[in-house]
């Protein structure tokens, strides 16, 4: 990696001088086409070794229920922006997740259960721990905010929000929805009939979910304090809260102003979580309480959150639109109150439906990503959720298109030309690579705009072909990273979905396996770049779906030779890897076929 610019740059000027030198050229050419060495749009290395760790979170899930697909979707965008991360050189990138177990809600499901909270939080806290390993999620804490130091950590923010005065008693009444674990104002409140029973019943007109009219003195947090600063930071920041209308509906929810916030709950009603420093009659508000665990992971208080070294703040929380409001109006808040540096971003998504319903438990419309996993896969799943997961829309979840998705873009377009390009009898990919590497007039052929004089005419097309797959491939990393820079993991990897596609039409349209062996040397030397272009295709794809599909982009460039040290972004990149190309098997009579990267399911639609 150490020479790889300086590998590039004298590849570039190699390529520039041989332009100018006709004699390099194997083929005679004409000045009228225009010829210019291969474009790179930003420096192949990038030292991100002083950089603050990249810190991801998700949210910390409610613990009343089993996982579902809907989980496993916040979860897989999490773990593909701390492996994308990885991948770009920030080594240290930090992914949290954890779960959320204080609240009314948990303790109504353990009365229900009849179990104690504790063990009920234990047991199911377990199966989101479990959903992680199976779904590969390389998290670096599993918080939970019964352990001890969130427990501190609670405690002291709650001691300095009261130090420093934001907090104060009051009479509350109002509607509460136990499942939501929110107030709700009046004028979001629906009188509906309830078809199970035929009573009519209060609902949140948002959510749908039952609220109850409660009574009772609690502590409060001046919210009504922060709109101005919300404001100005939102105004400052423009892309703190991605997509744009998510953004625009809370600058709108800001401007319509803010209550101040009951910030907890009489001990006798809610009595599992954690209790008001100095007022054991108090409860604090879980939703306060569950918050602060994103502050608990950077060390919160016992260490410095400012210090160049600490992950805080956060650089992405991802977070679903059914909890915006929480983490963009109330957490910032809560830090700004204690002058604590503000997550720089949300990225929050829509959700998966089915049957034009939000997934949800207590729907009982929900898909168990267990055996989601164990049907198509971890890697095919993963790679479902974000292609057709919603961050603008909501998605709907659909057992047929997934199997649609895994053959038409995994197994047709990927697997299979990822062992035609490089499991040929015909050609081989090592020598197309040797020939980059070392064939001045490769390069030369390889670097043009325009076909040129020798092939012209019948050759045209297939040159045409070359040059328009060539510069799809210059843009292909740089536009991936502008999509997970905003970030957008669905339109990055729709994106590469595509390279794919295109890769495939291109090699199909170029007929390589024939050309390789034309007695016109042309025509060979045509199909030779095709099968460049095509191999550097797909381990350019591999390296930038490595995030999306770990297990299996780690087979497709073993299967492709690709050392380990060349698989990171900078690596992304046309003729950046002279290295790769030894099969890791080579075809024999006993196993003339390459293993399948995505083999047949076994049941189909
Ligand atoms: N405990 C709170 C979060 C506290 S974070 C400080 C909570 N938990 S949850 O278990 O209800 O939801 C966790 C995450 O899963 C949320 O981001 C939520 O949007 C997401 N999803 C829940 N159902 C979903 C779908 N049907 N589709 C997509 N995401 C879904 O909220």
């Amino acid at each position: 990696m150490v020479n790889l610019e300086h590998r590039a740059r004298s590849f570039f000027l190699q390529c520039r001088a041989s332009v100018q030198s006709s004699h390099l050229c194997r083929y005679p050419s004409t000045h009228s086409f225009t010829r210019r060495a291969l474009s790179v749009s930003a420096p192949l290395r990038e030292d991100l070794s002083g950089q603050k760790p990249y810190y991801v979170t998700s949210p910390i899930f409610y613990v009343n229920a089993a996982p579902h697909a809907g989980h496993l979707y916040t979860l897989v965008l999490t773990d593909v922006l701390k492996r994308w991360n990885k991948l770009l050189g920030n080594h240290k990138a930090t992914l949290l997740t954890g779960t959320d177990e204080h609240g009314m809600k948990i303790q109504k499901a353990a009365e229900k259960a009849n179990v104690d909270a504790q063990t009920l939080c234990d047991q199911n806290s377990q199966q989101f721990k479990s959903l992680c390993q199976v779904a590969n999620i390389d998290y670096d804490r599993f918080i939970r905010t019964t352990d001890s130091d969130h427990k501190a950590a609670v405690d002291h923010f709650w001691r300095e929000l009261n130090h420093a005065g934001y907090i104060y008693e009051s009479k509350h009444e109002g509607w509460y929805s136990v499942s939501d674990e929110t107030f709700y104002p009046e004028s979001q409140i629906r009188h509906v009939l309830d078809p199970s029973t035929g009573k009519t019943k209060y609902v949140s007109a948002e959510t749908g979910k039952d609220v109850e009219w409660t009574m009772e003195t609690n502590y409060h947090f001046k919210l009504s304090q922060f709109q101005d600063r919300l404001l100005q930071h939102y105004r400052e920041h423009p892309d703190a809260i991605v997509p744009q209308q998510r953004m625009n509906y809370i600058m709108k929810e800001i401007q319509s102003g803010l209550k101040d916030l009951s910030i907890s709950r009489p001990s006798w009603r809610l009595n599992w979580g954690i209790r008001v420093p100095g007022d054991d009659s108090q409860t604090v508000y879980v939703w306060l309480d569950a918050l602060l665990n994103y502050i608990t992971m950077a060390g919160y208080p016992l260490k410095d959150t400012k210090s160049p070294d600490s992950i805080w703040p956060p650089d992405c929380q991802v977070i679903g639109k059914d909890i915006i409001r929480f983490h963009t109006i109330y957490w910032p808040a809560f830090l700004m109150a204690l002058n604590l540096p503000l997550p720089k971003r949300f990225l929050t998504h829509a959700h998966w439906t089915m049957n034009s319903e939000k997934m949800s438990k207590s729907t009982g419309n929900v898909v168990n990503p267990f055996y989601a996993i164990e049907r198509f896969g971890v890697d095919p799943i993963r790679f479902y959720m974000v292609h057709e997961g919603g961050i603008v829309d909501d998605a709907s979840y659909d057992n047929q298109y997934i199997a649609e998705n895994y053959n038409t873009i995994l197994r047709n377009n990927m697997g299979n030309l990822l062992s035609r390009v490089f499991y040929s009898q015909r050609f081989g990919v090592r020598e197309a690579v040797q020939l980059f590497a070392n064939d001045t007039g490769f390069k030369v052929d390889m670097a043009y705009n325009e076909p040129p004089e020798w092939a012209r005419n019948k050759h045209a097309s297939l040159m045409s072909g070359i040059i328009a797959h060539r510069e799809l491939l210059a843009t292909t990393a740089d536009q991936a990273r502008a999509a997970m820079d905003i970030p957008n993991p669905r339109v990055a990897v729709q994106g590469i979905a595509q390279v794919i596609s295109l890769t495939n039409k291109f090699f199909h349209n170029s007929i390589p396996w024939k050309y390789c062996q034309s007695k016109d040397a042309k025509l060979r030397r045509l199909a030779q770049m095709t099968v460049y272009l095509s191999a550097e295709s797909v381990r350019i794809v591999s390296i930038l779906l490595q995030p999306f599909m770990p297990g299996q982009m780690q087979k497709a460039l073993d299967m492709m030779g690709v050392l380990e040290s060349n698989r990171t972004f900078q690596y992304a990149r046309l003729g950046a890897d002279l290295d790769y190309g030894t099969e890791a098997f080579a075809p024999t009579p006993e196993t003339p076929r390459a293993p399948e990267l995505f083999p047949k399911l076994v049941s189909s639609f």
